[in-house]
């Protein structure tokens, strides 16, 4: 018999929330999904997570956004993208055919903002549900200003709360000094999930320029050498709560993801990764499908946490 890879990640909602397996796109690495389709068989993945979507459109940040470091990558795209009505008019029908959830990465810069882009997306079909980017290091206002103290992450994921019965995932910063308590306020605050790590703030010189050598200057740090940083902030966030870790950063194999759902998520994210190699995601799910049957596992439950 195939082993048993689902996982309920928002047990305290009503609509609950349980994808067929782990493995998730992570929010600006994937599109709206659609892009990927004529790569492989997308609905495979256990769910896929959207770009950031704003209230209005937005162009999001000056060139250059992306630039290659030792392991990793630094971007500073900011939140281009189409904007909640376009989301809904053109995109949420597309994804109402799908068997694969798609959830919804949103972002704003006042609370407002939030709550009202929950209440937009709340009964739509073809959602399946939001996740709050209170993360994001390179933008000026809202983002990360909301994810570095507990107080005003509990604020937004409240007024998120209040406004949609969709459920409610939360995306926290690692630039903080105390991700558990974040993550401890987000949750009593109503979070159903959490997920984790976005970028760590990072920039580059160009030193024959003598400028920075990304337009925003100060910007994310992505891919595998964030990877010790984000297992380290799953860890200690998976002690802190009690609703379920999607753990993200720097995730490339299956052995990664592994490390990940041993150390307490029920879930992990593919960002990067995707950009080398677009199957990432789904070589990552065959992986764990196979270290599965190999270790005669056959609920995914049995390893959650194994490494606590
Ligand atoms: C080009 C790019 C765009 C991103 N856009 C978003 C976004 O819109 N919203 C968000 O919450 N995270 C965004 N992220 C962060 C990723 O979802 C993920 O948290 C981060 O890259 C760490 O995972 P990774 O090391 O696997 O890439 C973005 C990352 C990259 C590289």
């Amino acid at each position: 018999m195939s082993p048993d890879l689902s996982v309920q990640l928002a047990p305290r909602n009503k609509r609950g929330l349980i994808p067929a397996n782990p493995v998730m796109t992570a929010s600006g690495t994937f599109g709206y999904g659609t892009e990927y389709s004529q790569v492989f068989d997308i609905q495979r993945l256990g769910a896929i997570v959207c770009k950031g979507t704003t209230l209005e459109p937005r162009e999001g940040n000056p060139q250059p956004r992306l630039f290659e470091t030792a392991s990793g990558l630094l971007n500073s795209i900011g939140w281009q993208n189409i904007g909640v009505k376009a989301l809904i008019k053109e995109k949420a029908p597309v994804w109402a055919g799908w068997r694969v959830p798609v959830i919804v990465n949103i972002a704003g810069d006042t609370v407002d903002d939030y709550a009202r882009l929950a209440k937009e997306l709340d009964g739509v079909d073809g959602i399946s549900g939001i996740e709050v980017n209170i993360s994001c290091p390179n933008v000026k206002v809202g983002g990360a200003a909301f994810g570095v103290n507990p107080d005003a992450a509990a604020g937004v994921t409240k007024a998120v709360r209040a406004a949609t019965s969709l459920p409610v995932i939360v995306k926290l910063t690692p630039n903080t000094a105390d991700i558990a308590g974040v993550a401890s306020a987000v949750a009593q605050a109503g979070a159903d999930a959490i997920s984790l790590i976005n970028t760590l703030k990072g920039t580059a010189i160009d030193i024959n320029k003598r400028r920075p050598a990304i337009g925003d200057v100060i910007c994310g740090l992505s891919g595998p050498a964030i990877k010790p940083v984000a297992l380290a902030m799953v860890y200690e966030v998976a002690d802190a709560v009690d609703v379920p870790v999607i753990g993200c950063g720097g995730i490339t194999s299956a052995e990664d993801a592994l490390e990940f759902i041993m150390a307490g998520a029920s879930a992990v994210q593919i960002g990067s990764a995707t950009f080398g190699n677009p199957r990432a995601s789904l070589d990552v799910l065959e992986g764990i499908e196979r270290f599965m049957e190999k270790e005669g596992i056959s609920k995914l439950s049995e390893i959650i946490g194994a490494a606590r």
